[in-house]
C-alpha cells in the first residue's frame, strides 16, 4: 500500500516508520523544513527508544522517506493520514483543528484516483464529517472516502505499542475504505491483533472515552492513595488488592503526582467542551481534571511539609522533569507545578533529567540543571523523585545521605521499599504509604 503520512510528530512518524516495517510504502510529511532535513540527516527530532534504529532500517530499503512538498508526495497514494497536531486551543480548551482542515484542504487538490483520507490526529467527534465536507467543496470531482483511526500508543513505549496493540480501531462506513484499511493492517491482524470497524463517530469518540477513562482510573488511585496515608495503609497494596480482579485489571494503578503529558490534559479538557455542546455533561471527567490540577501543586506542598514547613532559603534536588520516563516530553509534566510551588515558598530548586532538560529548560525559569543526580543532590537539603527513570531506581543511598544536608526523601513514584530507605537513615515520604 502506498500510505502518507501528513504531520511527521510522534504519532505520524512512529506510525510512518512501523507501516515501512510492515512493507508499505511510505512517505512522511511535514511543513517544517528544519524537522525534514534532520530526518533525512538521520537525526530524530524526538526522543523514543528503537526509533532511529527503525527509521534507518526503513530509510535504507527504500521503504520510508520524507518530505516538505505535500501535494507532490500524495498524489497516487492509497491512504493519506492526517496525523498533525491538534493542540487545546487557547481560551476554550476545544481542539484546535486548524491545522487538520489546512492538511484536508491541501490534499483535496492534490488526490488522484479513489483515495482514503484517515484522520490519525485526535479529533472532536464530527471532525471526520467536516474533513470530508472540505474536501468535497475543495474538489467536487474527487474520489475519496474519509476514516477515522486513531491512535492508542504510549510514548517511550510508542513502536511496540503501535506494533502489538490490545486493539486497531476503524470507523468508517465506506466498504472501498474498510477494505483498504483492513489491507494496511493486516500484518497486525496476522499478529493476532484486533482491528474493530465501528461508525465514524463512535471510533472518533473511542480515542477520547479511552483517555478519559485511564484518566479516572489514575485519578482515582491518586485519591485512595491520600486515603492510604490518613488510615495508615498501603495504596500498593490496595492497588494489587483491586487489581487482581480483571474487572478491575492491575495496570494504570499507580498513585503518583498526578497525570501529564500531550494527551489525557488536552483529551479530557476536550471531552468536556465536546460534551458541554451537546448538553451531556460528563461531570466525572470533570472532577478528574479538577482533582489532578490540584494534586500538581500538592506534591509541592508534600515536600514542603516534608522539610519542616517552611523552605525559605531552603534548597531542593529534584530527580526527573519529563511527565514520565523514557520521553524528553515535558507537557503538562507535574514536575512543573511541583517546582512552581516550591520556588514560589522560596526554594532554590537543583534538578536532573537524562533527557528532558533542553524541554525543561523552555517552561522552568531559575532552575539549576545539574549533569547528573548526585551533583542536584549535592549541597540540597531534601531529594524529590518526580519521574520513575530506570537511573533513579538504585541509587547509592549512602552517597545521597552524605551529600545532603539534611537526609529527606520524597519518593512521588513509589520507586523504593520503605524500610530500605529508612533504613539507610532517611525519613522517607511516599505516595499512599
Ligand atoms: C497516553 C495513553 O496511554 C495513550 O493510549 C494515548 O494514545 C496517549 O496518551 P502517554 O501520554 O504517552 O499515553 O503516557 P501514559 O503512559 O499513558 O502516562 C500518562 C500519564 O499518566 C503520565 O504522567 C504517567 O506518569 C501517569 N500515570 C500513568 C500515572 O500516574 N499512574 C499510572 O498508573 C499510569
Amino acid at each position: 500500500m502506498r500510505i502518507r503520512m501528513v504531520g511527521s510528530g510522534y504519532v505520524g512518524l512512529v506510525s510512518g516508520a512501523c507501516f515501512a516495517d510492515f512493507g508499505h510504502d511510505v512517505v512522511c510529511i511535514d511543513k517544517d523544513q528544519s524537522k525534514i532535513d534532520a530526518l533525512l540527516d538521520g537525526r530524530m527530532p524526538i526522543y523514543e527508544p528503537g526509533l532511529d534504529e527503525l527509521v534507518g532500517r526503513n530509510v535504507a530499503a527504500g521503504r520510508l522517506r520524507f518530505s516538505t512538498d505535500l501535494s507532490e508526495s500524495v498524489r497516487d497514494a492509497d491512504a493519506i493520514f492526517i496525523a498533525v497536531g491538534t493542540p487545546s486551543r487557547r481560551g476554550d480548551g476545544h481542539a484546535d483543528l486548524s491545522y487538520v482542515y489546512a492538511a484536508a484542504k491541501e490534499i483535496a487538490g492534490a488526490i488522484t484516483g479513489f483515495t482514503v483520507i484517515v484522520d490519525k490526529s485526535t479529533v472532536p467527534v464530527g471532525t471526520g464529517d467536516e474533513v470530508e465536507r472540505i474536501i468535497r467543496e475543495a474538489s467536487p470531482d474527487a474520489d475519496f472516502a474519509v476514516v477515522s483511526n486513531p491512535e492508542f500508543l504510549r510514548e517511550g513505549a510508542a513502536i511496540d505499542d503501535f506494533k502489538r496493540p490490545d486493539r486497531v480501531v476503524v470507523g468508517g462506513d465506506d466498504e472501498r475504505a474498510m477494505e483498504v484499511m483492513r489491507q494496511i493492517y493486516r500484518p497486525l491482524t496476522l499478529n493476532r491483533s484486533l482491528v474493530i470497524e465501528m461508525s465514524r463517530r463512535a471510533a472518533e469518540l473511542t480515542k477520547y472515552a479511552g483517555n478519559a477513562f485511564l484518566a479516572t482510573k489514575i485519578t482515582f488511585i491518586n485519591e485512595i492513595a491520600d486515603l492510604c496515608e490518613k488510615v495508615g495503609a498501603d495504596v500498593q497494596d490496595v492497588a494489587r488488592g483491586i487489581g487482581l480482579d480483571n474487572r478491575i485489571g492491575s495496570k494504570f494503578l499507580h498513585a503518583g503526582p498526578g497525570y501529564g503529558g500531550s494527551c489525557f490534559p488536552k483529551d479530557t479538557l476536550a471531552l468536556l467542551k465536546t460534551a458541554q455542546d451537546h448538553d451531556a455533561p460528563q461531570r466525572i471527567v470533570e472532577a478528574v481534571v479538577n482533582v489532578n490540577d490540584n494534586r500538581k501543586r500538592a506534591m509541592g506542598r508534600k515536600v514542603i511539609a516534608a522539610m519542616g514547613g517552611d523552605v525559605r532559603g531552603k534548597t531542593v534536588a529534584i530527580l526527573g522533569l519529563t511527565f514520565k520516563p523514557n520521553t524528553d516530553d515535558m507537557r503538562d509534566s507535574p514536575a512543573i507545578a511541583v517546582i512552581q510551588t516550591l520556588q514560589d515558598a522560596g526554594a532554590t530548586v537543583r534538578a536532573f533529567d537524562p533527557e528532558g532538560t533542553e524541554q525543561a529548560k523552555k517552561v522552568l525559569d531559575n532552575v539549576e540543571y545539574c549533569a547528573g543526580p548526585y551533583e542536584a543532590i549535592e549541597g540540597s537539603d531534601a531529594v524529590a523523585i518526580v519521574t520513575e527513570w530506570d537511573a533513579f531506581r538504585a541509587l547509592d543511598l549512602a552517597r545521597v545521605k552524605s551529600l545532603l544536608s539534611a537526609p529527606i526523601m520524597v519518593d512521588m513514584r513509589n520507586i523504593y521499599p520503605r524500610d530500605m530507605i529508612e533504613k539507610a537513615g532517611f525519613t522517607y515520604h511516599a505516595v499512599g504509604r
